[in-house]
């Protein structure tokens, strides 16, 4: 589970799981870019806190540019990427409701963020993981693909591309010694999941819980071990896998 001096690219890592990540991996000795089309900065502070190293990057994930820019001022930064953690998505900033009611453009946003961004990042890092001798590549997929969750059916929908994304690229890249996986975590206590579930949160994770074998809802420090060891050269023989971090769940 060492990540010491590994520099790892966190996206949306502006708050909720992705800045959570930071904090974990730079604290374990990661060199950590933390990028978000919010800024980062605290994010940052936080590492820096913890005595770890960490730079704040503005990113677009749907602009491929942006993606390439993360992974040159990256380089330029720490010398190399090697892990990326495909964590930025659009969660909170949805709205839930029937398949037929969800709005055209807010499927076409869902997609072009939470999937082609993944794809974006991942184009701009594999060339700069080839030059370093491989890397891991962590996409965070959700609960709502492995079980099907109702009523938001963009997101769900996604989260289903960002298992078969990972599966795909896993086989294309393998050669170069870089591997792809995703983590699959139920609804975890963040701002994300207020806003997603709005009045109803309490309900949805009522709900969830009970489908769990663990009888706790999930919180954001349950994940970072397993990202941690996807990071890490202790997972160096696991690619193209999706790892359930949702109390039992679903059993992949
Ligand atoms: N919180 C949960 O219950 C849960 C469960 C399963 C999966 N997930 C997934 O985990 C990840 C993080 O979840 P969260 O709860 O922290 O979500 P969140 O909505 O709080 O955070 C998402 C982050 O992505 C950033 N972002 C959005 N669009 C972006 C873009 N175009 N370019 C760059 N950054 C962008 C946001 O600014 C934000 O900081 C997401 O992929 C989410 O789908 C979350």
């Amino acid at each position: 589970m060492d990540v010491r001096d590994k520099v790892v690219a966190i996206t949306g890592a502006a708050r909720g799981l992705g800045q959570e990540f930071a904090v974990a991996l730079g604290a374990a000795g990661a060199r950590v870019i933390a990028a978000d089309i919010n800024d980062c900065v605290a994010t940052v502070e936080l590492v820096k806190t913890q005595g770890g190293k960490a730079i704040a990057l503005s990113l677009d994930v749907g602009d491929p540019g942006s993606a390439l820019a993360m992974v040159a001022d990256g380089v330029a930064a720490f010398g190399r990427i090697d892990a990326l953690v495909n964590n930025a998505a659009l969660y909170g900033a949805l709205h839930g409701g029937r398949f037929d009611a969800i709005d055209e453009a807010e499927w076409d946003a869902c997609m072009a963020v939470n999937v082609k961004g993944i794809w974006n990042c991942c184009k701009a890092a594999v060339p700069a993981m080839r030059q370093a001798g491989g890397g891991s590549i962590v996409n965070i997929a959700s609960l709502a693909a492995t079980y099907g969750m109702p009523f938001g059916l963009h997101y769900t929908t996604s989260k289903a591309a960002v298992i078969g994304l990972t599966r795909g690229l896993a086989r294309e890249v393998g050669r170069d010694k870089i591997r792809v996986n995703a983590v699959a975590p139920s609804a975890v206590l963040t701002e994300g999941t207020r806003e997603f579930f709005g009045p109803k949160m309490d309900r949805a994770l009522e709900a969830i819980k009970s489908g769990q074998t663990i009888q706790r809802n999930l919180v954001p420090s349950d994940l970072t071990g397993t990202v941690a060891w996807l990071v890490s050269d202790a997972s160096g023989f696991v690619t193209g896998q999706t790892i359930a971090v949702d109390g039992g769940t679903v059993m992949l």
